[in-house]
């Protein structure tokens, strides 16, 4: 297992990689890694020769400097998961004046409208904080793959689109949301919940579901009202925001269309803790 911080050395470990013809799959973390983490890692390992597996806390992605301050940060247990599924990878874990060349700042983007709604709209500059590192990753790295959890549905669409706007030669991975066992979606920020809050937190997952259930049946506008109930009745959570949406636009929904795709997001703060998950209709 290499742990890397510079550009450089990265490139030299890469470039005899690359000179075989190999593969390389690229993993874009923050750190603080889990279950969640490990099921992209374990899938680029499947799919490559050689894994990336990046660990770097991006400043520029949030809007909250408390979130950014409080967000957890442990490069040996990291490491140490990391190799419970494979000797082979290479970490790159740069600092902020390596990764951005001394200028750490947003470009901007437009992706036509995917980035201003639901995160977009609650995180202000989150998505063109994420767009700028994950280019810079992407041109450190140049891999064949990489990979997301649609987890970051949002997130993930936004990438697809970075890809198809740059020309970017890579195939985008989407991987599916890991889950602890009473169905809160696996983050980094669980660990901040108190016990008795994490395990109450399936309620959110729960509602979802139920959703999914009720779509088909009901029209949006019910289901969103009958949500916003299920969240109002519940003194431990604070709804943000529940949107229906398609999946390709992510705009909210009000009339279903039978040939369309469609997907629920949801983020709500409990003790101060944001949290958010999203999943399939149809
Ligand atoms: P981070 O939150 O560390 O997540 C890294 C990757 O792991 C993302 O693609 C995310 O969707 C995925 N992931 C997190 N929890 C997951 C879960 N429960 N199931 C499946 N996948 C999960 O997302 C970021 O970092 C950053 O925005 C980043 C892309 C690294 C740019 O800074």
């Amino acid at each position: 297992m290499k742990v890397l911080e510079s550009k450089k050395e990265l490139n030299e470990v890469l470039k005899e990689w690359k000179s075989k013809n190999c593969s390389i799959g690229l993993v874009p973390t923050m750190g603080a890694l889990h279950q969640g983490h490990l099921s992209l890692v374990k899938r680029a390992l499947a799919d490559n020769d050689l894994v990336v597996v990046t660990i770097f806390i991006n400043p520029t992605q949030f809007d909250n400097t408390e979130d950014l301050d409080k967000y957890p940060s442990n490069l040996k247990k990291d490491v140490a998961l990391l190799l419970s599924v494979s000797k082979e990878v290479v970490i790159f874990t740069p600092s902020q004046t390596e990764i951005y060349d001394g200028n750490v700042t947003s470009k901007a983007f437009n992706f036509n409208g995917l980035e201003k709604v639901m995160e977009g709209e609650f995180r202000t500059g989150h998505f063109d904080g994420v767009a700028t590192i994950v280019e810079l990753l992407f041109k450190a790295v140049e891999p064949t793959r990489a990979y997301f959890g649609e987890k970051d549905f949002q997130q993930l669409q936004i990438i697809q689109k970075l890809v198809e706007q740059s020309h970017l030669d890579l195939e985008i991975v989407p991987c599916p949301i890991e889950r602890e066992p009473n169905g809160l979606a696996r983050s980094s920020r669980n660990e901040r919940l108190s016990q008795s809050t994490r395990k109450a937190a399936g309620f959110i997952h729960e509602t979802l579901l139920s959703a999914k259930t009720k779509f088909g049946m009901e029209n949006a506008k019910n289901i969103n009202e009958w949500v916003f109930q299920q969240f109002h009745k519940n003194p431990v959570f604070e709804l943000e925001y529940f949107e229906i949406t398609d999946v390709d636009t992510l705009t909210p929904t009000t009339k279903i269309q039978k040939d369309r795709k469609y997907r629920a997001f949801v983020a709500v703060y409990a003790e101060g803790i944001r949290l958010i998950d999203n999943i399939a209709l149809n």
